[in-house]
């Protein structure tokens, strides 16, 4: 997809989800933001407006199967929809209790159930007029789990190989489909880790690097490089040799 003009973000009230639209804002283009607060969501609709875009803000959660599904629809009957970003995700310590039970299967809800409630309204119509982009966001978290976030490290390893997957089932439809592997990258979710993140990078810059991605119909835009290449190494390594380090790592909380 070379220069999208009618595009949709889920979790676009702030982050990498923010970047992302202020990324993609310019003249000409329509913007659909989702996000369950209405000052920020409705914030970063300005910052796309101030570059020319023609935004509109929606507050809306992911899990909502039926609104996410009829906004979907909305949105691609006004324009079809040439970008649809599943972005919106949650981080075990948003819920103060690590991923405790309750946090967990609100995890996965936001994470998986959000996602597929995102991609399946998208992709029957794209599919319908053999047409369109989707992008679903995972993290370099999805190749292997990690002991300080389980449930965060599957929800993401999930999405990753349905992305995959959709991929190759679909590309004779004419529906491009990429998943997105960020290592870590400034925002909300990262602001209160305890731990030092290697090469932690800007949501602006991250979303340069996905739309560069995305221009070029990249499967997987996994980055940055060293940190891809370094979980791939742990993911390959025996446990007998991993386990000792994994034990070690630092939790979120
Ligand atoms: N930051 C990183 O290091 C990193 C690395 C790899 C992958 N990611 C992924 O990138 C995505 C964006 O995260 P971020 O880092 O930008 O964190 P963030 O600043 O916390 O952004 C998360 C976004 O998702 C929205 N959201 C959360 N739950 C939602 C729900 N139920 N319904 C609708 N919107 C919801 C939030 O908006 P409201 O709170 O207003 O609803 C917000 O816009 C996530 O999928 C995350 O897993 C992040």
């Amino acid at each position: 997809m070379r220069a999208p003009r009618s595009v949709l973000i889920t979790g676009a009230s702030s982050g990498i989800g923010a970047a992302l639209a202020v990324e993609y804002a310019a003249p000409g283009v329509r913007l659909a933001l989702c996000g369950r607060d209405p000052d920020r969501i409705g914030a970063v609709a300005e910052s796309c407006r101030a570059k020319g875009a023609a935004p509109a803000a929606r507050v809306l959660d992911v899990t909502d199967e039926a609104n996410v599904a009829a906004w979907i629809d909305e949105v691609d009957d006004a324009a079809p929809l040439d970008l649809v970003i599943a972005n919106a995700g949650v981080a075990g310590s948003r819920f103060g209790a690590g991923e405790g039970d309750a946090a967990v299967r609100r995890l996965f809800a936001v994470n998986v159930d959000g996602v597929v409630n995102t991609v399946l309204p998208a992709l029957a119509r794209m599919r319908a007029r053999r047409r369109g982009q989707i992008a679903i966001m995972s993290s370099l978290a999805a190749f292997r789990g990690f002991p300080g976030a389980p449930a965060y490290s599957a929800s993401k390893a999930a999405v990753r190989a349905w992305g995959e997957a959709l991929r190759g089932r679909h590309a004779r439809d004419g529906v491009e489909i990429s998943v997105i592997c960020p290592g870590f990258v400034v925002s909300r979710m990262t602001a209160d880790n305890p731990f030092p993140m290697p090469m932690l990078m800007s949501a602006e810059r991250a979303a340069g690097i996905v739309r560069r991605g995305l221009t070029r119909n990249r499967g997987r835009i996994a980055f940055p490089w060293p940190m891809y290449a370094l979980v791939r190494l742990v993911a390959a390594l025996p446990d007998r040799m991993i386990d000792p380090i994994m034990r070690r790592l630092p939790e979120k909380e």
